[in-house]
Protein backbone atom coordinates (compact mmCIF):
# COMPACT_ATOMS: atom_id res chain seq x y z
CA UNK A 1 0.00 0.00 0.00
CA UNK A 2 1.38 3.07 -0.94
CA UNK A 3 2.80 5.83 2.50
CA UNK A 4 0.15 7.57 3.81
CA UNK A 5 0.63 11.14 5.45
CA UNK A 6 -0.50 10.62 9.68
CA UNK A 7 1.05 13.92 10.45
CA UNK A 8 2.18 16.32 8.67
CA UNK A 9 6.06 14.84 7.67
CA UNK A 10 5.39 11.70 9.08
CA UNK A 11 4.80 9.45 6.68
CA UNK A 12 3.44 5.32 6.96
CA UNK A 13 4.91 2.47 5.22
CA UNK A 14 5.00 -0.71 5.58
CA UNK A 15 3.31 -3.93 4.45
CA UNK A 16 -0.23 -5.23 4.65
CA UNK A 17 0.29 -9.35 5.19
CA UNK A 18 -3.43 -10.02 3.64
CA UNK A 19 -2.14 -13.71 4.07
CA UNK A 20 -0.43 -14.32 7.63
CA UNK A 21 -2.90 -16.98 8.94
CA UNK A 22 -0.42 -18.07 11.73
CA UNK A 23 1.81 -15.82 14.07
CA UNK A 24 3.92 -18.47 16.17
CA UNK A 25 0.86 -20.25 17.40
CA UNK A 26 -2.03 -17.11 17.01
CA UNK A 27 -4.50 -17.55 14.17
CA UNK A 28 -4.36 -14.54 12.40
CA UNK A 29 -7.52 -14.99 10.53
CA UNK A 30 -7.25 -11.39 9.02
CA UNK A 31 -4.10 -11.49 8.08
CA UNK A 32 -1.42 -8.59 9.74
CA UNK A 33 0.28 -5.39 9.24
CA UNK A 34 4.20 -4.34 10.00
CA UNK A 35 4.03 -0.66 10.06
CA UNK A 36 7.02 1.62 9.87
CA UNK A 37 7.44 5.30 9.66
CA UNK A 38 9.19 7.53 7.73
CA UNK A 39 10.11 11.27 9.35
CA UNK A 40 11.01 14.13 7.12
CA UNK A 41 12.51 16.69 9.47
CA UNK A 42 15.62 18.53 8.65
CA UNK A 43 17.17 15.11 9.01
CA UNK A 44 15.32 11.81 7.73
CA UNK A 45 14.66 9.09 10.00
CA UNK A 46 13.09 5.87 9.43
CA UNK A 47 11.46 4.24 12.35
CA UNK A 48 11.68 -0.31 11.95
CA UNK A 49 11.18 -1.41 8.84
CA UNK A 50 9.27 -4.97 7.79
CA UNK A 51 9.52 -8.86 7.39
CA UNK A 52 12.17 -9.92 5.11
CA UNK A 53 9.82 -10.80 2.23
CA UNK A 54 8.06 -7.17 1.60
CA UNK A 55 11.67 -5.53 1.43
CA UNK A 56 11.17 -5.02 -2.04
CA UNK A 57 8.08 -2.56 -2.01
CA UNK A 58 9.11 -1.61 1.29
CA UNK A 59 12.09 -0.07 -0.55
CA UNK A 60 10.44 1.38 -3.40
CA UNK A 61 7.76 3.07 -1.24
CA UNK A 62 10.98 4.51 1.13
CA UNK A 63 12.04 5.97 -2.24
CA UNK A 64 8.85 7.42 -2.95
CA UNK A 65 9.14 9.57 -0.03
CA UNK A 66 12.43 10.26 0.28
CA UNK A 67 12.94 11.06 -3.49
CA UNK A 68 16.94 12.34 -3.78
CA UNK A 69 16.89 12.83 -0.14
CA UNK A 70 19.13 11.37 1.76
CA UNK A 71 17.81 9.16 4.87
CA UNK A 72 19.83 10.10 7.32
CA UNK A 73 19.45 7.57 10.51
CA UNK A 74 17.26 4.55 11.04
CA UNK A 75 15.97 4.18 14.69
CA UNK A 76 15.55 0.36 15.11
CA UNK A 77 12.69 0.00 18.24
CA UNK A 78 12.87 -4.06 18.04
CA UNK A 79 14.58 -6.72 16.68
CA UNK A 80 12.04 -9.12 16.32
CA UNK A 81 11.96 -9.84 12.50
CA UNK A 82 8.68 -9.00 11.72
CA UNK A 83 10.09 -4.99 11.97
CA UNK A 84 14.24 -5.77 10.98
CA UNK A 85 13.95 -8.77 8.46
CA UNK A 86 14.17 -6.24 6.11
CA UNK A 87 17.28 -4.44 7.69
CA UNK A 88 20.03 -5.51 5.67
CA UNK A 89 18.44 -4.95 2.88
CA UNK A 90 17.21 -0.88 3.88
CA UNK A 91 21.06 -0.58 4.64
CA UNK A 92 22.38 -1.46 1.33
CA UNK A 93 20.00 0.79 -0.68
CA UNK A 94 20.08 3.59 1.34
CA UNK A 95 23.25 3.93 3.26
CA UNK A 96 21.91 5.83 6.47
CA UNK A 97 24.93 7.14 8.65
CA UNK A 98 23.50 5.76 11.65
CA UNK A 99 21.41 2.54 13.25
CA UNK A 100 19.88 3.96 16.42
CA UNK A 101 19.04 1.56 18.84
CA UNK A 102 19.84 0.49 22.58
CA UNK A 103 22.60 -1.65 23.84
CA UNK A 104 20.32 -5.38 24.31
CA UNK A 105 18.69 -4.21 20.57
CA UNK A 106 22.60 -4.20 19.21
CA UNK A 107 23.53 -7.50 20.10
CA UNK A 108 20.00 -8.81 19.37
CA UNK A 109 20.09 -7.18 15.78
CA UNK A 110 24.17 -8.52 15.15
CA UNK A 111 22.82 -12.44 16.34
CA UNK A 112 20.17 -12.23 14.13
CA UNK A 113 22.14 -10.87 11.26
CA UNK A 114 25.54 -11.80 12.04
CA UNK A 115 29.19 -9.46 11.32
CA UNK A 116 29.45 -6.35 13.26
CA UNK A 117 30.08 -3.29 11.09
CA UNK A 118 27.08 -1.73 10.99
CA UNK A 119 26.96 1.90 12.16
CA UNK A 120 25.28 1.63 15.34
CA UNK A 121 24.66 4.55 17.87
CA UNK A 122 23.76 3.35 21.30
CA UNK A 123 20.81 4.99 23.01
CA UNK A 124 19.13 4.50 26.28
CA UNK A 125 16.08 5.77 28.47
CA UNK A 126 15.51 9.31 28.34
CA UNK A 127 18.26 10.07 25.49
CA UNK A 128 17.19 12.67 22.58
CA UNK A 129 18.37 12.60 19.09
CA UNK A 130 17.72 15.58 17.19
CA UNK A 131 16.12 16.10 13.79
CA UNK A 132 17.65 19.19 13.30
CA UNK A 133 13.93 20.90 13.61
CA UNK A 134 12.76 17.99 15.45
CA UNK A 135 13.23 15.96 18.92
CA UNK A 136 12.98 11.93 19.54
CA UNK A 137 13.01 10.85 22.88
CA UNK A 138 13.68 7.47 23.65
CA UNK A 139 12.20 5.58 26.53
CA UNK A 140 13.12 1.96 27.05
CA UNK A 141 9.98 -0.94 27.19
CA UNK A 142 11.81 -3.74 28.11
CA UNK A 143 9.94 -6.82 27.99
CA UNK A 144 6.94 -5.77 26.46
CA UNK A 145 7.53 -7.63 24.87
CA UNK A 146 11.60 -8.21 24.47
CA UNK A 147 14.52 -7.44 26.57
CA UNK A 148 15.15 -4.80 24.05
CA UNK A 149 12.32 -3.43 23.49
CA UNK A 150 12.12 0.44 22.77
CA UNK A 151 9.38 3.16 22.14
CA UNK A 152 9.64 6.79 20.67
CA UNK A 153 8.09 9.93 21.54
CA UNK A 154 8.78 12.67 18.32
CA UNK A 155 8.39 15.23 20.65
CA UNK A 156 6.97 18.15 19.00
CA UNK A 157 4.52 16.35 16.73
CA UNK A 158 3.45 14.63 19.81
CA UNK A 159 3.76 10.51 18.08
CA UNK A 160 4.40 7.88 20.41
CA UNK A 161 6.02 5.43 18.18
CA UNK A 162 5.27 2.43 20.34
CA UNK A 163 6.50 -0.68 18.66
CA UNK A 164 4.43 -4.08 19.32
CA UNK A 165 2.67 -2.26 22.34
CA UNK A 166 -1.05 -1.05 21.42
CA UNK A 167 -1.11 -3.18 18.01
CA UNK A 168 -3.45 -5.76 16.37
CA UNK A 169 -2.98 -8.39 13.86
CA UNK A 170 -5.29 -7.36 11.19
CA UNK A 171 -5.01 -6.13 7.75
CA UNK A 172 -6.78 -3.35 6.69
CA UNK A 173 -6.48 -0.58 3.89
CA UNK A 174 -7.12 1.78 6.80
CA UNK A 175 -4.45 3.34 8.62
CA UNK A 176 -6.40 4.82 11.70
CA UNK A 177 -8.34 3.15 14.23
CA UNK A 178 -11.39 5.21 14.35
CA UNK A 179 -11.75 4.60 10.19
CA UNK A 180 -12.75 0.75 11.68
CA UNK A 181 -15.64 -1.17 13.08
CA UNK A 182 -15.11 -0.43 17.09
CA UNK A 183 -16.37 -4.00 18.14
CA UNK A 184 -13.43 -5.54 15.84
CA UNK A 185 -11.09 -3.35 16.86
CA UNK A 186 -11.55 -4.23 20.29
CA UNK A 187 -11.70 -7.63 19.84
CA UNK A 188 -8.50 -7.20 18.12
CA UNK A 189 -6.58 -5.94 20.12
CA UNK A 190 -7.73 -7.99 23.12
CA UNK A 191 -6.60 -10.72 21.18
CA UNK A 192 -3.70 -9.72 20.82
CA UNK A 193 -2.71 -8.78 24.28
CA UNK A 194 -4.26 -11.81 25.44
CA UNK A 195 -2.12 -13.98 22.89
CA UNK A 196 1.31 -11.43 22.97
CA UNK A 197 1.57 -9.26 25.98
CA UNK A 198 -0.63 -11.57 28.93
CA UNK A 199 2.31 -12.54 30.02
CA UNK A 200 4.64 -9.51 30.88
CA UNK A 201 1.43 -7.90 32.19
CA UNK A 202 3.75 -6.50 35.17
CA UNK A 203 6.14 -4.97 32.64
CA UNK A 204 3.37 -3.29 30.95
CA UNK A 205 1.58 -1.94 34.15
CA UNK A 206 4.86 -0.67 34.82
CA UNK A 207 5.35 0.91 31.25
CA UNK A 208 1.99 2.78 31.49
CA UNK A 209 2.63 4.61 34.97
CA UNK A 210 5.31 5.75 33.21
CA UNK A 211 3.85 7.16 30.66
CA UNK A 212 1.82 9.08 33.16
CA UNK A 213 4.55 9.87 35.46
CA UNK A 214 6.55 11.31 32.73
CA UNK A 215 4.01 13.39 31.63
CA UNK A 216 4.66 12.22 27.94
CA UNK A 217 2.40 14.63 25.72
CA UNK A 218 1.13 12.98 22.42
CA UNK A 219 -1.81 12.77 20.86
CA UNK A 220 -1.40 10.35 18.67
CA UNK A 221 0.18 6.38 19.25
CA UNK A 222 1.50 4.58 16.05
CA UNK A 223 2.23 1.10 16.78
CA UNK A 224 3.73 -1.52 14.65
CA UNK A 225 0.96 -3.73 14.11
CA UNK A 226 -2.19 -2.74 13.04
CA UNK A 227 -4.10 0.19 13.22
CA UNK A 228 -2.95 3.66 14.37
CA UNK A 229 -4.46 5.73 17.46
CA UNK A 230 -6.07 9.16 17.53
CA UNK A 231 -9.19 10.24 18.54
CA UNK A 232 -9.90 6.89 20.63
CA UNK A 233 -6.90 6.80 22.49
CA UNK A 234 -8.69 7.49 26.10
CA UNK A 235 -10.19 3.88 25.23
CA UNK A 236 -7.65 1.83 24.38
CA UNK A 237 -5.47 3.20 27.14
CA UNK A 238 -8.30 2.40 29.61
CA UNK A 239 -8.58 -0.98 28.02
CA UNK A 240 -4.87 -1.80 28.43
CA UNK A 241 -4.87 -0.96 32.12
CA UNK A 242 -7.61 -3.34 32.75
CA UNK A 243 -5.81 -5.94 30.83
CA UNK A 244 -2.57 -5.12 32.45
CA UNK A 245 -4.12 -5.15 36.29
CA UNK A 246 -5.82 -8.51 35.01
CA UNK A 247 -9.35 -7.35 35.71
CA UNK A 248 -12.26 -9.56 35.29
CA UNK A 249 -15.80 -9.45 34.06
CA UNK A 250 -18.45 -12.06 35.84
CA UNK A 251 -17.56 -14.62 33.05
CA UNK A 252 -16.91 -17.79 32.88
CA UNK A 253 -15.05 -20.11 29.88
CA UNK A 254 -15.79 -23.87 29.46
CA UNK A 255 -12.80 -25.46 27.42
CA UNK A 256 -12.81 -29.31 26.60
CA UNK A 257 -12.02 -31.77 24.11
CA UNK A 258 -14.20 -35.06 23.73
CA UNK A 259 -13.68 -38.74 22.50
CA UNK A 260 -17.16 -40.57 22.57
CA UNK A 261 -19.07 -37.19 23.50
CA UNK A 262 -19.15 -37.97 27.32
CA UNK A 263 -16.87 -35.15 28.34
CA UNK A 264 -19.07 -33.06 25.83
CA UNK A 265 -22.30 -34.12 27.77
CA UNK A 266 -20.51 -33.00 31.08
CA UNK A 267 -19.58 -29.61 29.40
CA UNK A 268 -22.68 -29.01 28.45
CA UNK A 269 -24.40 -29.39 31.72
CA UNK A 270 -21.59 -27.44 33.56
CA UNK A 271 -22.91 -25.08 31.04
CA UNK A 272 -26.19 -24.91 32.12
CA UNK A 273 -25.01 -24.96 35.54
CA UNK A 274 -23.02 -21.58 35.04
CA UNK A 275 -25.97 -19.55 32.82
CA UNK A 276 -27.93 -17.14 33.93
CA UNK A 277 -28.03 -13.34 35.14
CA UNK A 278 -25.28 -11.44 35.78
CA UNK A 279 -22.69 -14.50 34.14
CA UNK A 280 -21.73 -14.40 30.91
CA UNK A 281 -20.57 -18.11 30.20
CA UNK A 282 -18.98 -19.53 26.56
CA UNK A 283 -18.26 -23.05 25.35
CA UNK A 284 -15.42 -24.38 23.75
CA UNK A 285 -15.07 -27.46 21.79
CA UNK A 286 -11.24 -27.65 21.42
CA UNK A 287 -11.70 -29.38 18.02
CA UNK A 288 -13.66 -27.08 16.74
CA UNK A 289 -12.39 -23.60 18.02
CA UNK A 290 -8.95 -21.82 17.82
CA UNK A 291 -6.17 -21.53 21.44
CA UNK A 292 -5.91 -18.20 20.17
CA UNK A 293 -9.54 -17.32 20.62
CA UNK A 294 -9.89 -19.13 23.50
CA UNK A 295 -7.13 -16.97 25.29
CA UNK A 296 -8.78 -13.63 24.11
CA UNK A 297 -12.44 -14.63 26.08
CA UNK A 298 -10.41 -15.80 28.67
CA UNK A 299 -8.13 -12.33 29.22
CA UNK A 300 -11.02 -10.94 31.13
CA UNK A 301 -12.63 -14.08 32.68
CA UNK A 302 -13.27 -14.97 36.06
CA UNK A 303 -13.44 -18.46 35.21
CA UNK A 304 -11.89 -21.12 33.54
CA UNK A 305 -13.04 -24.89 33.87
CA UNK A 306 -11.09 -27.31 31.69
CA UNK A 307 -12.60 -30.73 30.68
CA UNK A 308 -11.11 -33.61 28.65
CA UNK A 309 -11.33 -37.37 28.33
CA UNK A 310 -8.42 -39.71 29.01
CA UNK A 311 -6.46 -40.89 25.94
CA UNK A 312 -3.50 -43.62 26.64
CA UNK A 313 -3.48 -42.06 30.54
CA UNK A 314 -3.22 -39.24 30.09
CA UNK A 315 -5.10 -35.78 28.16
CA UNK A 316 -6.02 -35.47 24.88
CA UNK A 317 -3.54 -33.80 22.66
CA UNK A 318 -5.53 -30.88 22.43
CA UNK A 319 -6.12 -30.23 25.75
CA UNK A 320 -2.32 -30.65 26.06
CA UNK A 321 -1.89 -28.18 23.37
CA UNK A 322 -4.23 -25.33 24.83
CA UNK A 323 -3.12 -26.37 28.73
CA UNK A 324 0.94 -25.54 27.12
CA UNK A 325 -0.24 -22.33 25.13
CA UNK A 326 -2.38 -21.32 28.22
CA UNK A 327 0.55 -21.95 30.56
CA UNK A 328 3.10 -19.39 28.52
CA UNK A 329 0.42 -16.43 29.06
CA UNK A 330 0.49 -17.14 32.45
CA UNK A 331 -3.16 -15.88 33.00
CA UNK A 332 -3.39 -14.39 36.90
CA UNK A 333 -6.39 -13.65 39.22
CA UNK A 334 -8.87 -16.71 38.11
CA UNK A 335 -10.57 -19.68 39.86
CA UNK A 336 -10.75 -22.70 38.07
CA UNK A 337 -12.05 -25.94 38.38
CA UNK A 338 -12.03 -29.74 35.73
CA UNK A 339 -14.08 -32.29 34.69
CA UNK A 340 -13.86 -35.39 32.48
CA UNK A 341 -14.86 -39.09 31.36
CA UNK A 342 -12.50 -42.18 32.00
CA UNK A 343 -12.04 -45.75 30.51
CA UNK A 344 -10.69 -47.40 33.55
CA UNK A 345 -8.22 -45.08 35.29
CA UNK A 346 -9.76 -42.32 37.15
CA UNK A 347 -6.66 -39.86 37.02
CA UNK A 348 -8.64 -37.30 34.64
CA UNK A 349 -9.38 -34.46 37.16
CA UNK A 350 -5.83 -35.23 39.42
CA UNK A 351 -4.13 -34.46 35.70
CA UNK A 352 -6.24 -31.54 35.50
CA UNK A 353 -6.25 -29.97 38.47
CA UNK A 354 -2.01 -30.38 38.74
CA UNK A 355 -2.22 -28.04 35.24
CA UNK A 356 -3.98 -25.53 36.53
CA UNK A 357 -2.45 -25.38 40.00
CA UNK A 358 0.85 -25.23 38.23
CA UNK A 359 -1.22 -22.19 36.96
CA UNK A 360 -1.65 -20.89 39.86
CA UNK A 361 -5.61 -21.02 39.13
CA UNK A 362 -7.59 -21.47 42.42
CA UNK A 363 -9.25 -24.56 42.73
CA UNK A 364 -13.13 -23.93 43.02
CA UNK A 365 -13.65 -27.46 43.42
CA UNK A 366 -11.70 -30.94 43.12
CA UNK A 367 -13.53 -31.40 39.80
CA UNK A 368 -15.51 -34.51 39.13
CA UNK A 369 -14.82 -37.70 36.46
CA UNK A 370 -17.19 -39.80 35.40
CA UNK A 371 -16.07 -43.76 34.22
CA UNK A 372 -17.34 -44.26 30.09
CA UNK A 373 -20.72 -42.83 30.03
CA UNK A 374 -22.39 -39.90 32.76
CA UNK A 375 -25.49 -41.30 33.67
CA UNK A 376 -28.21 -38.39 35.00
CA UNK A 377 -27.20 -37.77 38.58
CA UNK A 378 -23.19 -37.14 37.21
CA UNK A 379 -25.08 -34.81 34.90
CA UNK A 380 -26.56 -33.45 37.99
CA UNK A 381 -23.08 -33.12 39.35
CA UNK A 382 -22.35 -31.04 36.80
CA UNK A 383 -25.18 -28.98 36.60
CA UNK A 384 -23.98 -28.18 40.21
CA UNK A 385 -20.40 -27.40 39.74
CA UNK A 386 -21.79 -25.06 37.24
CA UNK A 387 -23.93 -23.05 39.87
CA UNK A 388 -21.28 -23.35 42.56
CA UNK A 389 -18.96 -21.41 39.82
CA UNK A 390 -21.24 -18.96 38.84
CA UNK A 391 -22.00 -18.01 42.89
CA UNK A 392 -18.09 -18.02 43.36
CA UNK A 393 -18.01 -15.45 40.20
CA UNK A 394 -20.99 -13.52 41.53
CA UNK A 395 -19.47 -13.14 44.78
CA UNK A 396 -15.66 -12.61 43.92
FE1 LIG B 1 5.84 -7.43 16.06
FE2 LIG B 1 7.69 -8.47 18.68
O1 LIG B 1 7.32 -8.18 16.89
Amino acid sequence: MKPIEIKKDIFWLGAIDWNLRDFHGYSTEKGSTYNAYLVMGEKKALFDTVKAEFADEFIRDIKSVLGERKLDYIISNHAEMDHSGALPAVMESFHPDKIIVTKAGQDALNRHFHGNNRPFELIKEGDELSLGDKTVQFYGSAMIHWPESMISLLREYRVLISNDIFGQHWATSERFADEVDQGELHWQAAKYYANIFLPTSPAVKKFLEKLEVKGLQYDMVAPDHGLIWRNNLTEIMKAYKAWSNWETKPKAIVIYDTMWESTAKMARAIMHGLSGEGVSARLFDLRTNHRSDIMTELLDARAVILGSSILNSGILPKMADMITYMKGLRPTNKIGASFGSYGWKNTITKMLNEQLEEMKIELADEGISVQYVPEENDLRKCFELGQKIRNMILAK
